[in-house]
């Protein structure tokens, strides 16, 4: 094994221009249990959540990235995770199509403002959760199932954006969506070949060998690290926002030559979200 200095790494790691949809909490609170981390019988305060939320805002910003702001609608508390609201790639923004009734609304909410930005929208016919379970990764969408996002859909997804789709099924219920078990290091559109870092006991069998082959060089991430949601993170190639309790990820993106940013949304986990739910990558 060749040792390789850090600092070298580091520098020839580029980030990549970012555009990212997102969606201030003034209306988040936790009033229904639709996944193992919401308790709606413990307080939870809307205004650190909104506290929290503009830290990752201000990051993002200060990251040069192009951050739009869809606005949130009353009695939609769950709509900051606006990861769930589609998929957009090359300018064609996939509906979302919500398991639970409570966030059915969310749907047409998100499916509007692709509309009024331009984007060609694609009603969904299937089941699914948007870039929650949707995961772009070089050539390939890596799509999760098995407690929220429909199977069907993968092949919908397939269908509209003529990418190879790679199943993986969950099998974690804490670790519900896709983006909470994988996080994308690079998504191949820079220099580097695409990466991902993963949660192995979030998969079935099948789906661990399909990412063991595809991504042998994948940063594999600790129980610890995945239970405060450190998975659900945003890199641009370079910076990846992380939940800053998620030290030993923290650890291993620097070691990777990556400048690993921590943040704190502890309100918003109370949600079951993180960094990565409150994000919508938006590609034209
Ligand atoms: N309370 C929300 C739900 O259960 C959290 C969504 C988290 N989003 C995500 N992309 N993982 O639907």
């Amino acid at each position: 094994m060749t040792m390789t200095d850090p600092a070298t790494t580091a520098t020839s790691r580029i980030p990549q221009p970012k555009t990212v949809l997102m969606c201030r909490p003034e209306h988040f609170t936790v009033s229904y249990r639709i996944n193992p981390w919401m308790h709606p019988e413990d307080p939870t305060s809307t205004a650190t959540a909104v506290a929290q939320w503009e830290v990752l805002y201000r990051t993002y910003l200060d990251l040069g990235f192009d951050v739009h702001l869809i606005e949130p609608i009353a009695g939609l508390p769950d709509m900051v995770y606006a990861a769930n609201g589609g998929f957009v790639l090359d300018g064609i923004a996939y509906g979302a199509s919500f398991t639970y009734p409570q966030r059915q609304p969310e749907g047409p909410a998100y499916m509007d403002w692709f509309r009024e930005q331009g984007f060609d929208v694609r009603a969904p016919e299937e089941v699914n959760e948007g870039e929650g379970d949707f995961l772009r990764v070089g050539d390939v969408i890596l799509a999760g199932t098995g407690f929220r996002t429909d199977s069907g859909s993968h092949d919908e997804l397939a269908r509209i954006f003529g990418r190879e789709v790679v199943s993986l099924q969950l099998i974690n219920p804490s670790f519900y969506h896709l983006d909470t078990a994988i996080a994308v290091l690079s998504d191949g559109t820079g220099p580097e070949p695409a990466n991902i870092a993963y949660l192995p006991s979030a998969f079935d069998e099948a789906s661990l060998e399909e990412i063991r082959t595809r991504f042998p060089d994948a940063v594999v991430v600790t129980e610890e690290d995945a239970a405060v949601l450190g998975l659900n993170s945003f890199s641009d190639g370079y910076n990846v926002v992380i939940a800053s309790r998620a030290k030993d990820f923290e650890r291993q993106l620097r070691e990777r030559g990556y400048n690993p940013i921590g943040v704190d949304l502890s309100e918003l986990l109370l949600g079951g979200g993180g960094v990565k739910c409150c994000t919508l990558e938006l590609r034209r």
